[in-house]
């Protein structure tokens, strides 16, 4: 007798069906109220004591062997059909799906987009690869001009006039040579500096820079604009402008603003003196205005920059910036936000 249940195993494996009528035809023949396998356990009793054990392995054998099929044809069916893209049981729970979060660095751009549009700002945007004129020359970055060292470029092959920006300014330079004043316009974006890669700096970051190009624009007009912002995005309202320098702005000021000195991480981010350095600006050097055909006895302007990954690092409390290109799934997580 295990003989043939052997059989009827050998049969079941060899079996296939194309329709689900099959399968089911299949179900009831072994597995069914009337089906071989309920033949076999009724027989059970009439098989002597000594063969018992081997025809009792023999029909469970069967009975898993048909359970299997019929369960491998349905799902064979099953996917055949979504293949063709007919859809069998829709009430089935879906696949999980994992909510990403957006990347700290666009959260804190996109909040520094909506400060500025609010007072009517747009935002213009440029080519990463960028030549000579863009990036420096028409900055007030002459040729041999000492300032171009602290750039740290990165040029593409030997050609000196094609380069990866070293900051957001040539877009700048771009939408003045594009559009005439009033302007104004805040360009996000990324920029390439060849600088050793440590927890404070990269040598890929990106900048955010504004620019505010009409009759009559004033030093005062930079300084309520950026304190604006500052109360917007940290909700701080002292700043303070330290003179500077930037070959393409005249005068030019270095911004700090008033972090405070509450916990012992403000002592060590502003290294004990409750200020932290977030931008430069300064007013439009009158020769990038006309190398930009604006002419500077009718018009004036401000600019500033800042970098984004140093204010994501303050808001957030972020001590390296690596963290931000490294893609770590467990740091990322933490961002949620709607903007
Ligand atoms: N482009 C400057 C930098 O990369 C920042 C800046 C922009 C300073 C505009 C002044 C005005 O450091």
């Amino acid at each position: 007798m295990t003989e043939t249940i052997k059989e009827h195993i050998s049969e079941i494996e060899a079996f296939t069906a194309n329709t689900k009528d099959e399968v089911e035809n299949f179900r009831i023949k072994y597995l069914g109220k009337k089906g071989i396998l309920n033949g076999y356990f009724a027989e059970f009793k009439a098989v002597p004591n000594e063969e018992k054990k081997a025809f009792g392995q023999a029909v469970n054998e069967l009975k898993d062997a048909a359970t299997n099929k019929v369960q491998k044809l349905k799902e064979e069916l099953e996917s055949r059909e979504e293949e063709k893209g007919v859809y069998g049981d829709l009430s089935r729970p879906g696949e999980p799906v994992e909510i990403g979060a957006r990347h700290p660095i666009s959260i804190v751009k996109n909040q520094i987009i909506e400060i500025f549009s609010n007072i009517g700002f747009n935002v213009s945007e440029g080519p990463e690869m960028e030549d000579d004129w863009h990036n420096f020359t028409a900055l007030n970055l002459p040729e041999y001009h000492p300032a171009r060292d602290m750039q740290d470029t990165f040029f593409i092959q030997t050609n000196p006039d094609v380069l990866l920006r070293t900051h957001t300014s040539s877009v700048q330079v771009r939408y003045m040579e594009d559009n005439k004043p009033p302007i104004r316009t805040i360009s996000p974006g990324r920029v390439f500096r060849n600088e050793a890669i440590s927890a404070r700096s990269h040598c890929i970051f990106h900048q955010v820079e504004g620019l505010y190009v009409d009759k009559n624009v004033s030093f005062a007009d930079l300084k309520q604009t950026l304190l604006y912002f500052t109360k917007q995005l940290f909700g701080k309202s002292k700043i303070r402008l330290r003179p500077s320098y930037f070959p393409f702005t005249e005068p030019s000021a270095e911004v700090d603003i008033y972090w405070g000195l509450e916990t012992e991480t403000d002592y060590r981010i502003t290294k004990g003196t409750g200020w932290l350095e977030i931008m430069g600006c300064g007013m439009v050097d009158p020769n990038v205005l006309r190398n930009c055909n604006i002419d500077p006895s009718e018009y004036s302007g401000f600019a500033f920059g800042m970098g984004i990954e140093r204010i994501a690092m303050l808001l957030y409390q972020i001590g390296d910036i690596r963290m931000f290109y490294e893609n770590d799934m467990r740091f990322l997580e933490q961002f949620k936000s709607s903007i």
